[in-house]
């Protein structure tokens, strides 16, 4: 590391739900990052950035103050959090949402049940907002973890909490019920980072790789040798084939045909690619795409 060189720092949860997404987007930048899980501070071999592994609900302060130049965090805890701080991105993963969940025997069967009673949270900003704006008066219990078990220890008639899988939810006897909003994990900066011209053009590098991986999630490279009047065919089969690079072969009246295409869309249209004619069909992963 030179002295005085200018680095990025990056926030991501330390562990939980958001961790291994997190460090795959940013290895498939190309970055190396070789940290031990329980290391919080890992310095990136191959770019001027630098990894800070952090409790997920403390990402937004950290990023508001400038400790991080960047974060990742779900959409929620940015939310509760109500701190400013740039929205960059919403990633596509980390996908889960907050929701009110009863105990497997409550009498609630409506929102409009809950008036009156006690939910557990640790989000009581978003949750009491929620409340208001449905007018129920809801007496919300700010808890700053395990709230799963409030019901339990009767503290509270339901909870308001993330769901993903519903593990959680089911293992400690609750069931999801009602939906207070949908989260993903987010992108965010520290305000100054965008207009620090050293720091803005590692941020720009760094999203120019970001968004290239972000392109090629859930996409192929295709790949097939095909006869030339079958080509227009092969379009109407699949219409993100709209201009494929089409390269004639050795053998006349071949061509072989090249282009991206989504992962699923693939094995829906397989078989009727080799219907018209398409052999030696070859699909295979992409790293990035830049635009
Ligand atoms: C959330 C939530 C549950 C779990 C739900 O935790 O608090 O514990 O995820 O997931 P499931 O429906 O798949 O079981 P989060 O990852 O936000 O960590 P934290 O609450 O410890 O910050
Ligand atoms: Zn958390």
């Amino acid at each position: 590391m030179e002295q005085g060189e200018t680095r990025i720092k990056i926030a991501i949860q330390k562990s939980g739900r958001l961790t291994s997404d997190s460090l795959d987007l940013l290895r498939a930048c190309g970055l190396e990052l070789d940290g031990q899980k329980q290391t919080l501070y890992t310095p990136c071999r191959n770019f001027p950035l630098d990894l800070l592994a952090l409790r997920d609900d403390d990402i937004p302060q950290y990023v508001h103050d400038g400790v991080a130049d960047l974060g990742i965090v779900g959409e929620n805890t940015v939310l509760e959090k109500g701190l400013r701080v740039e929205r960059v991105l919403d990633l596509g993963f980390g996908v889960c949402r907050l929701m009110i969940c009863l105990p497997q025997h409550s009498e609630v069967r409506t929102l409009r049940d809950l008036d009156g009673r006690r939910l557990a949270t640790t989000y009581p900003m978003i949750t009491s907002r929620f409340l208001e704006a449905e007018g129920i008066g809801c007496e919300v219990v700010r808890l700053s973890g395990a709230v799963e078990i409030a019901p339990m220890l009767d503290i509270a008639d339901a909870i308001c909490d993330l769901v993903s899988t519903g593990t959680t939810a089911r293992l400690n006897g609750l069931y999801p019920a009602f939906t207070v909003l949908t989260s993903q994990a987010r992108l965010i900066a520290n305000e100054n980072v965008l207009s620090d011209p050293a720091k803005r053009q590692l941020f720009d590098r760094l999203m120019i790789r970001i968004q290239g991986s972000l392109e090629a999630r859930g996409r192929r490279y295709l790949m097939m040798n095909a006869p030339c009047d079958a080509v227009d065919e092969l379009r109407s089969i699949i219409p993100a084939l709209k201009s494929p690079t089409v390269v004639p072969l050795a053998e006349e009246g071949m061509v072989a045909v090249h282009s991206v295409i989504a992962e699923d869309a693939f094995w829906d249209v397989m078989e009727k690619l080799k219907g018209v004619g398409a052999s030696d069909i070859v699909v295979v992963p992409i790293e990035a795409i830049i635009r």
